[in-house]
């Protein structure tokens, strides 16, 4: 590839390996291939890089939940998600893993180059914390005790930790969002960014002490970096920076594409790490909106997804990726239906596009002996066709600059509904019958062909195996595709075409649609199962095997002699008020005969403290004493677990006697 080249890097976000992807993140990889195979087209040296987020507590838990390493667990995930893309034929250049360890020591590197500028220091971390998002916030931005992108509760957490000087790059910040509109699209997006700066960066805490499954800090190895730092600085990492800095030189910057929940991230964090590091700043970060199901965004835990694996297997890779960039208006959020997907499949793909291929090729087939004619006599309806056919390339190239995929796509489709009017237009079963009329069913026929063969062009960063399967049938299999090749109108003459399987059945969309729901209702169960054999467990906690058999709990068998260790005891709830601060659990006074106990239970998202008053409830009372966010707790009081709530275990019994 010559070096005077344009090049262009484009990046998805590296996901979790924390469960199988969805079609939510095979959305994003899906227009990045669509945008770098567009971009080969054009001309350019493209670089599409993907990969894994493997670090962090969220991965840990998850791997401790299901009984192996932290990197057994992720090896395993990422094995898969590889075969997902490779599956969907994605073309990426490069997958980076962050437990690599290329990329490990880069980002150790890195951190030694932010601390060498200055721009880390030691220092105490107070804040609230969400643990699914690894995220920190400020009591401003969680005013609510929820997290600001995810909704779910945070907690305060506090500990030794380094910290990011970021508020040092505020202003620049600023500048770089307020005065380059094309840096972060779309303008929704820059505007709530411009505005969160405005609300003023504090700096931030970029490593963890609370546990170990992330790239250590190099000069204190109590701490592991902040799983977000390793997590972003692996688009310059893949790249060879800092030390194999060739690929670095050629590539960067490049453009980031990223769902709209880590916009912030992309263009706030990032840009600020860059700056530290006296590097350029990406190019574009692409903000793209969400795919929701009627009960709102997909989740894993919850069982509701679209599985992108079930769809391809029964419609095609082509067809989920029409779907995907079609359907969905970029920035935007969309809703994913069954029914919208098939229609989209059925009108876009089988009627319009299936069918004039398989017209056409018949028809040269049967009045031409399957050899494409040269243009004979021309009519007024050809020009419009023709111009339509061969500017078609330059209205796609205008919306793709602006990640339009979904107008790209709406252009092409423009062009192949034109063709198959002109075919109603010309009726060239009437110019069959009559054989002075020769010369312009030759017209007919070049023209059909050559719009056809424009089509595959186009089509062909978007959908390759389709425009190959079109390219058979027109006898140009092998010949390279040349996006400059669609400004032409005359290369079909002599070719041989030859009718092949239609490139996209149509469905019986009732009988699709039963199909369908019969299967997801089926996963939905597995996920159901799955998901409370996972909580079952959790709650076990790290229990040793035993040789006794086990009760229904999964608990061992114990002697009398082990119950008896157990102190139970009744007692009666005299006040209760809520955790000063946290919110699960509510703080108790409990009579215990001539006692009273302090007892802090996690009970309140299902009992108010007025709930709780009065009750005369089973304690254990020779609980060891322990401090639970701040407050003492001595004993528990027992509950019944019925699966969604934790029942009141209640006696007649008067408080402080023994229960045996
Ligand atoms: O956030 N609709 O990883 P992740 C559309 N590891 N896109 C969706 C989607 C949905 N319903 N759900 C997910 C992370 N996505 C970090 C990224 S980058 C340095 C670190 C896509 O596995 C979307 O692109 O949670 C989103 O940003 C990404 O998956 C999040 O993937």
């Amino acid at each position: 590839m010559s070096e005077d080249k344009k090049t262009f890097y484009i990046t998805t976000p590296i996901y979790y390996p924390s469960a199988d992807l969805h079609i939510g993140h095979t959305y994003c990889t899906v227009m990045a291939d669509a945008l770098a195979r567009f971009k080969r087209a054009a001309g350019y040296d493209v670089r599409f890089l993907t990969g894994t987020d493997e670090h962090g507590q969220k991965i840990q838990t998850i791997a401790e939940k299901n009984g192996v390493t932290p990197q057994a667990y992720v090896d395993e995930v990422v094995s898969r998600i590889k075969e997902l893309w490779d599956t969907m034929e994605i073309s990426y250049d490069d997958f980076i893993r962050t437990t690599e360890e290329r990329h490990v020591k880069r980002v150790q590197d890195i951190f030694m180059k932010m601390h060498a500028k200055g721009d880390i220091y030691k220092s105490e971390y107070e804040g609230l914390y969400c643990t699914p998002c690894e995220s920190f916030w400020t009591e401003v931005q969680a005013a609510d005790g929820k997290c600001p992108d995810c909704g779910r509760p945070v907690e305060k957490a506090k500990e030794e930790a380094y910290f990011f000087r970021i508020s040092k790059y505020q202003d620049r910040l600023l500048d770089l969002l307020e005065n380059n509109p094309n840096f972060l699209q779309p303008e929704s997006r820059r505007n709530e960014m411009i505005n969160f700066v405005k609300q003023g960066l504090e700096d931030l805490c970029i490593s963890r002490s609370t546990f170990e499954w992330g790239i250590k800090v190099p000069i204190d190895e109590k701490h592991v970096i902040y799983v977000w730092l390793d997590a972003l600085t692996n688009y310059i990492t893949a790249l060879g920076y800092p030390d194999i800095p060739e690929l670095y030189e050629r590539y960067w910057p490049g453009v980031h594409l990223v769902g709209k929940e880590i916009v912030r991230f992309h263009s706030i964090i990032w840009p600020a790490i860059l700056m530290s590091l006296d590097l350029p700043l990406p190019k574009h970060v692409l903000g793209h909106g969400w795919i929701l199901l009627e009960g709102g965004k997909m989740s894993k835990s919850r069982g509701n997804v679209v599985d992108p694996v079930t769809l391809i297997n029964r419609y095609g890779i082509d067809a989920l990726k029409y779907f995907l960039l079609r359907e969905y208006t970029f920035g935007q959020d969309g809703l994913y239906t069954n029914e919208v997907m098939l229609n989209r499949l059925n009108y876009d793909l089988a009627n319009d596009l299936g069918n004039l291929v398989n017209r056409v090729i018949a028809m040269i087939e049967k009045y031409d002996g399957g050899i494409v004619p040269a243009e004979g006599e021309k009519e007024g309806t050809d020009a419009e066709l023709i111009e339509m056919a061969v500017n078609a390339a330059e209205r796609v190239e205008a919306h793709m600059d602006k990640f339009g995929f979904n107008l790209a796509l709406e252009e092409i489709w423009k062009l192949i509904r034109r063709t198959n009017k002109y075919i109603d237009e010309t009726a060239p079963w009437v110019l069959a019958k009559d054989e002075s009329l020769k010369g312009r069913l030759d017209t007919v026929m070049h023209n059909l062909a050559e719009s056809i063969r424009i089509v595959s062009v186009l089509i062909n960063p978007f959908l390759h195996n389709t425009s190959e399967k079109i390219r058979e049938q027109l006898g140009i299999a092998g010949e390279p595709v040349d996006w400059q090749d669609t400004k032409k109108f005359s290369i079909m003459t002599g070719k041989r075409v030859k009718k092949g399987d239609p490139i996209f059945p149509r469905l019986d969309i009732d009988k699709e649609l039963a199909e369908l729901e019969a299967m997801t209702a089926e996963q939905m169960r597995i996920a159901k199962e799955k998901a409370e054999k996972d909580a079952a467990q959790a709650k076990g906690g790290n229990s040793k095997k035993s040789d006794a058999k086990a009760g229904e709990s999964g608990k061992p068998q114990i002697t009398i002699d082990d119950f008896d260790k157990i102190e139970l005891r009744v007692g009666e709830i005299i006040s209760c008020k809520k955790h000063p601060k946290a919110d699960r659990l509510l703080v108790s006074q409990v009579k215990i005969g001539e006692e009273t106990r302090q007892i802090v239970s996690g009970v309140a998202e299902f009992y108010s403290p007025e709930d709780m008053e009065g009750k005369r409830v089973v304690v254990a009372a020779n609980l060891k004493p322990a401090k639970l966010r701040g407050e003492a707790s001595q004993g528990m009081i027992l509950f019944a677990d019925n699966g969604d709530r934790l029942e009141f275990v209640t006696t007649d019994a008067p408080d402080g006697g023994l229960v045996k």
